[in-house]
C-alpha cells in the first residue's frame, strides 16, 4: 500500500501551502508563530492504514503517548479505538483525562517509581510492562498492600543488531538499558509465576524507533517466540498478549514509506502461530507526519561567508535536528522566487540551535513565513522553556476547520510555580 493522498495533507492549494482546507497563514494570523499544525484527517487516515493490514489477527493499537501527548489528538486517538501506551504517571494522567479507559492503557517505561507503579495499580491498567526482576517485586508488594493482583507483561531486550538513524532511538541492543537481558527473563518468569500478587499476562519488546529494516521485527519477534515456548514448557499458563513495541518509520527526506503489507507479512503469521493477542504500540507512525511547525523569518545575515536564516522557532520548539542531526523538510508557505544556501538557526544562545544546515531553500525574506514539515511526534513533547521561551501553541485542522487545542505559554505561566520570597525552613 503507498501513501495515500490524504497522508500528504500538507499541499499547495493556489500557491499558499495549506494543511487541509486551510491555508497555514491563515492559521499564522489566528495563532502566532512559532506554532505546531496538526491534520486530524492524517491521523484517522494512519490508523486506518495501521488496522487493516492487522486485521487478520486479533490487534490492540496502543498509542504511544510520548510521541506527542497533545490532549485534543488523544481524544481523536481514542475516538478511533486505539488504546494508550504510557511511560509516566502524568501520561498515565493524560491518558485518562483524554477518555481512555484504564483496561485500554498499558503503562511501560525503564524506571517507574514506587507512585507510578501504585498508580498504574489502582487504575487497573491492562498492563504493566515490567524490566527487571527488583521492580516485578515492587509490583507485587504493591499489589499486595491493595489487596489485587497486578497484571504484568515483562519486557524483553532481544539483543538483536538495530538500524535506526541515530543510536539513541536504538534500545533493542545488548548492554541497553531497556528491557530485561535476554538470558535472564526464564527466571524473571518464573519468579512472576511464584509472586502471589503479579499475574504474567505477557511478553513485549521493543527495538527501536524510525526502524530502517523491517526485518528487526522479524529477529526479535524470533527471539520472543523462542522464550514463549521455554515459558510454556516451565508453566506459564496465563499469557494473553504478544507486544511488539512500536518503531514503524515515516518518511523525513527521501526514505521509502513503511512498507505495511510487508510488516504484517512478518508480524500477523508469528503471532497467529502463538494464540495470543498483538499489541503495537506506535507513536512516530500516528503523528509524525500529520503534523508541522510553523515559523516566521526574523532576520537574514551573513557570516564568515554562510548566509543564515534566523527564524523565531528553535531548539527550545523543536529539539531533534540539533539532539539528533534530523533532518526536517523546510519550505516557504508562500511561493518565493530564487533559491538560496542557507542554514536556518533559531534564537536561542547556543550554537547547536538550528533547524536545517547547509541547506537549499528559497530565497527567504524577514517577514516570510516557513513550514517545517514532519514535525508531529517528538516535536512539541521535547519543547523546553530554555532562555525563559513559552512553549507554542497547537492547531488542530480538521477539513475547513482549524482549533487552537493549546494557547501558547505565557510569561506569566512561565514563572507560575516559582516562589520568589519563600518561606524558609530549618529542620
Ligand atoms: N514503545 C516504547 C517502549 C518506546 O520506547 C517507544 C519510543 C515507542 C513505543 C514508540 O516508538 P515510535 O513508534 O514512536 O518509534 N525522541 C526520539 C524518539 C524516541 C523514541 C522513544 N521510544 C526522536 O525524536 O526520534
Amino acid at each position: 500500500m503507498g501513501e495515500s493522498v490524504l497522508t500528504r495533507p500538507f499541499a499547495r492549494v493556489d500557491g499558499v501551502l495549506s494543511c487541509e482546507g486551510v491555508p497555514l497563514s491563515t492559521i499564522a494570523a489566528a495563532a502566532g508563530t512559532p506554532s505546531y499544525v496538526y491534520s486530524a484527517t492524517a491521523v484517522r487516515d494512519q490508523y486506518a492504514r495501521l488496522a487493516a493490514v492487522l486485521a487478520p489477527v486479533a490487534f490492540r493499537i496502543h498509542y504511544s503517548l510520548k510521541a506527542n501527548s497533545c490532549g485534543a489528538l488523544l481524544r481523536l486517538l481514542q475516538s478511533l479505538g486505539a488504546g494508550a501506551d504510557v511511560v509516566s504517571g502524568g501520561e498515565l494522567y493524560r491518558a485518562q483525562r483524554a477518555g481512555f479507559a484504564s483496561s485500554d492503557i498499558i503503562f511501560g517505561g525503564v524506571g517507574k517509581t514506587e507512585r507510578e507503579i501504585a498508580e498504574g495499580i489502582e487504575s487497573r491498567v491492562l498492563l504493566l510492562n515490567v524490566e527487571s526482576d527488583a521492580e516485578l517485586r515492587l509490583v507485587d508488594r504493591l499489589a499486595r498492600e491493595r489487596d489485587v493482583v497486578a497484571p504484568v507483561a515483562l519486557r524483553v531486550n532481544p539483543e538483536i543488531t538495530v538500524e535506526t538513524p541515530h543510536k539513541y532511538i536504538r534500545t533493542g541492543e545488548k548492554g541497553h538499558k531497556f528491557g530485561i537481558p535476554y538470558d535472564e527473563v526464564r527466571e524473571v518468569a518464573g519468579l512472576a509465576r511464584s509472586l502471589p500478587n503479579i499475574v504474567l499476562r505477557g511478553l513485549d519488546m521493543h527495538i527501536g524507533s524510525q526502524l530502517s529494516r523491517l526485518d528487526a521485527y522479524r529477529d526479535g519477534i524470533d527471539r520472543v517466540l523462542q522464550l514463549l515456548g521455554e515459558l510454556r514448557a516451565d508453566g506459564a499458563r496465563d499469557l494473553r498478549y504478544l507486544d511488539i513495541g512500536g518503531g514503524l518509520a515515516v518518511t523525513y527526506d527521501a526514505e521509502e514509506p513503511t512498507d505495511l503489507e510487508r510488516f504484517a507479512e512478518i508480524v500477523v503469521p508469528a503471532v497467529r502461530s502463538t494464540g495470543l493477542q498483538l499489541i503495537v504500540e506506535p507513536g512516530r507512525f500516528m503523528v509524525g507526519n500529520a503534523g508541522v511547525l510553523i515559523s516566521r523569518v526574523l532576520y537574514r545575515k551573513r557570516s564568515g561567508g554562510k548566509d543564515l536564516v534566523v527564524v523565531d522557532a528553535g531548539m527550545t520548539d523543536l529539539l531533534r535536528p540539533s539532539h539528533y542531526n534530523a533532518y526536517h523538510r523546510i519550505e516557504s508557505v508562500d511561493a518565493v522566487a530564487g533559491r538560496a544556501r542557507v542554514d536556518v538557526v533559531g534564537p536561542v544562545c547556543e550554537s547547536g540551535d538550528f533547524l536545517a544546515l547547509d541547506r537549499e531553500l528559497e530565497e527567504l525574506s524577514p517577514g516570510d513565513l516557513i513550514v517545517i514539515h514532519s514535525a508531529g511526534a517528538y516535536g512539541y513533547v521535547m519543547a523546553s522553556n530554555y532562555n525563559t521561551r513559552g512553549k507554542p501553541a497547537e492547531v488542530l485542522v480538521d477539513g475547513d476547520r482549524f482549533a487552537v487545542v493549546t494557547e501558547r505559554e505565557s510569561y506569566e505561566q512561565l514563572v507560575s510555580q516559582e516562589v520568589v520570597e519563600p518561606e524558609w525552613r530549618a529542620d
